[in-house]
């Protein structure tokens, strides 16, 4: 097994998803990437170690040149506008990288076209003529989300070429049913064109080593699962070209139109951001990189896992002088209020409006979406939620316990430090806690678990309360001021305590409670002495660490939300029109009057119901996708509309012979086709 808990490495690589620079950064990307990394990083630089903390604009792809044509503007325009504002809005949210590239800078198109030139010299590429979709008007072969489908395995019908969203399938555009191009909206025709492959099914025992073997005990269950499901399926030539003009050109003869596929190019962004740092600094970039004492650390969102998992590293090892990953801790994705989080419906907390909506709160938000970060399964973000941490914890535990040491050490000793005296028990024992602390916080970030760690160091904030609460200073101050000299120098231990160990994850409070103590930051190895700050050091005036936030707000936030649905709903076309048919066609469909006799839950199932239904022919059973919108008892005796010459299908081992006809909206709302008065059973529809 290997030991990732020590960190015996020389120095340490630390990536985090190259957003695309199609829009703005929001809450699911910071708690799923971006604020375990900073915490991550900002850790593992406290500690002394040699960390660089990668990330950069994903600046090709299709999304990108499908944006610049909606909007009327190039590709460039797009990805130059977003660039800024991602770029301004990590730096203000204090997302601490040591470098933020972009994949559209010539030192990138450079080291991705390498990238590719060496492993295709070494033969290590197969290049295959194929039939692919191809839109005759707009002349583009329509690869990924230029093309879109009923997804074979879903039946979901805005499938993309890529992945359908609604079961998460991976997808290649061949497999849609009634694929349709994103550009025209037509039928694509097939026609041959000429691609290069990296053939993953050739590295399927290296990765069953490297990953399967070797990773059992340190990846997580989540990330492990998906990579052990992608090899035990059989992995696939992957094909990593692409006909489009946006993107890293082939640095391969007679290629053009052809660039590099943009989950090729990406993650070589890490790459070549690491060597505009080190440009830029005078360093040298390859031992980050191709060291065995570097340890590589990838920060993903689930949907990434099988590129930085099983592509990205054949990548390298195909190259042949990269290390592979150590670690790559991929979290599952944040909803907002029990919704998917979504750009394109606008259903998100912009990560730019949080800093202008809340100035000066960046750690309030840090620290919510690392106490509900999704680490082990999808969470929820909801604004009351967001009130309650920052009232309930911040305000009234880790605020209040600073908040009351400043004032009682400025009332009782004029803002000195008073020396410690006797010991008592109770003393002996807080103090001893504290030494535990950076140990009980640091590994469980060692390990990814942020969440703990941050409640570890609440923790702390908590111990400090609870004895300050239980030393009672104000009532003991008369009679016994020299008691109350230790209680207090106890409590201002642990203010400096928490100066340093909350730097990871609330780095703008740490500064600000640094500044209240007078003391400079520390090391995580300073953290845990109980003789911080020394006697008689003077220490700052008392300010709010901590202010509550008010129903108003949370309110304004859910209006906005509430806005954003309304606008959704009113903007949201009808579904396009289906092919046209003839009356013929229309004839063979045999629709009747019919009536629900009974009805009832199909088990292990949320959406299906079985009912019987009186045909004026025969009674018949048939499975319906409606339990979610109608309880059994309620339908029997309900008059419905069957298709009644459909073909029988099983459905959960349940044979069901037709249809029941239902309207659906545009939130999914379902509800049945009733005729508008009583008739018989068995009568026509037409
Ligand atoms: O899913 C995404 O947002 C991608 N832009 C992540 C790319 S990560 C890396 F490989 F560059
Ligand atoms: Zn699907």
């Amino acid at each position: 097994m290997k030991d990732s808990n020590k960190l015996t490495y020389k120095r340490h690589t630390v990536t985090a998803a190259l957003p695309y620079a199609n829009g703005p950064i929001h809450i699911g990307h910071l708690a799923g990437v971006y604020v375990p990394a900073d915490i991550y990083v900002r850790y593992l630089r406290m500690k002394g170690e040699d960390v660089i903390y990668i990330c950069g604009s994903d600046e090709h792809g299709v999304p990108i040149t499908i944006k610049a044509r909606q909007e009327g503007v190039s590709p460039q325009e797009v990805v130059d506008k977003y660039h800024e504002l991602i770029k301004a809005s990590f730096a203000r949210f204090g997302i601490s990288f040591d470098v933020y590239s972009r994949t559209s800078a010539p030192i990138h198109h450079e080291t991705a076209a390498a990238m590719f030139k060496t492993i295709h010299d070494k033969g290590l590429l197969v290049e295959k003529e194929s039939a692919q979709y191809y839109d005759e008007d707009s002349k583009q072969f329509l690869a990924d989300r230029y093309i879109m489908g009923t997804c074979p395995h879903c039946g979901y019908e805005k499938a993309y070429g890529d992945q359908c969203e609604n079961c998460g399938t991976s997808l290649s555009p061949i497999e849609l049913i009634n694929p349709r191009s994103m550009l025209s909206g037509n039928k694509p025709v097939m026609k041959e064109t000429r691609h290069w492959y990296l053939p993953l099914d050739r590295y399927e025992p290296m990765l069953r080593s490297w990953i399967l073997e070797g990773h059992k005990e340190d990846w997580k269950p989540n990330v492990y699962g998906q990579c052990k499901s992608w090899i035990d399926q059989g992995l696939q030539p992957r094909a990593v070209t692409r006909d489009l003009d946006w993107g890293v050109k082939l640095p391969l003869e007679d290629t053009e139109g052809k660039v590099l596929y943009v989950w090729f190019d990406a993650p070589i962004g890490y790459i070549s951001a690491t060597r505009e740092w080190a440009r830029e600094k005078g360093k040298d970039w390859e031992p980050y990189w191709k060291d065995r004492d570097s340890k590589l650390v990838h920060f993903i969102g689930k949907d990434n896992i099988v590129f930085h998992c099983i592509i990205f590293p054949v990548m390298l090892h195909a190259e042949g002088s990269y290390i592979l990953p150590d670690n790559v801790p991929a979290n599952e994705f944040l909803n907002l209020e029990n919704d998917k989080i979504s750009t394109s419906r606008n259903w998100a907390v912009w990560l730019h409006e949080y800093l202008d909506d809340f100035p000066g709160r960046e750690d309030v938000l840090r620290y919510v979406l690392c106490a509900t970060a999704p680490e082990a399964k999808d969470n929820d973000f909801t604004w009351k939620d967001f009130q309650a941490r920052n009232n309930n914890e911040l305000v009234a535990i880790f605020g209040n316990f600073v908040n009351r040491t400043l004032v009682l050490t400025h009332k009782y000793f004029g803002g000195k430090v008073p020396a410690a005296g006797e010991l008592e028990a109770s003393d002996r024992e807080t103090l001893d806690k504290i030494r535990d602390f950076p140990g009980l916080i640091g590994q469980q970030i060692e390990q990814y678990r942020f969440r703990e760690a941050l409640a570890q160091m609440m923790n702390l904030a908590r111990l400090g309360n609870r004895y300050l609460t239980e030393a009672e200073p104000w009532k003991v101050f008369k009679q016994d001021p020299a008691r109350v000299e230790t209680v207090m120098n106890t409590c201002l231990q642990i203010c400096a305590n928490l100066a340093i160990l909350c730097e990871p994850f609330l780095p703008f409070t740490a500064k600000k409670l640094q500044q209240m103590l007078q003391m400079e930051g520390g090391t995580w190895q300073d953290g845990g002495s109980p003789n911080l700050l020394s006697a008689g050091h003077a220490i700052g005036q008392a300010a709010l660490l901590f202010e509550k936030v008010e129903d108003a707000q949370v309110q304004a936030q859910l209006d906005k939300l509430m806005k954003t649905r309304q606008e959704n709903n009113s903007q949201q076309q009808a579904e396009p029109l289906k092919e046209e048919i003839r009356f013929d066609d229309f004839t063979r469909v045999d629709m009747r009057v019919a009536q629900i006799v009974a009805a009832e839950k199909v088990p292990k199932t949320k959406k299906l119901l079985k009912l019987t239904v009186d045909s004026g022919l025969d009674q018949r059973t048939v499975v319906s996708g409606i339990a979610e919108q109608y309880r059994p008892e309620d339908l029997v005796g309900k008059q419905v509309v069957l298709l009644a010459n459909l073909a029988p299908r099983k459905i959960k081992g349940i044979e069901s012979h037709g249809m029941l006809l239902l309207a659906e909206d545009k939130e999914g709302r379902l509800v049945f086709i009733t005729p508008e008065q009583a008739m018989d059973n068995g009568s026509t529809i037409s």
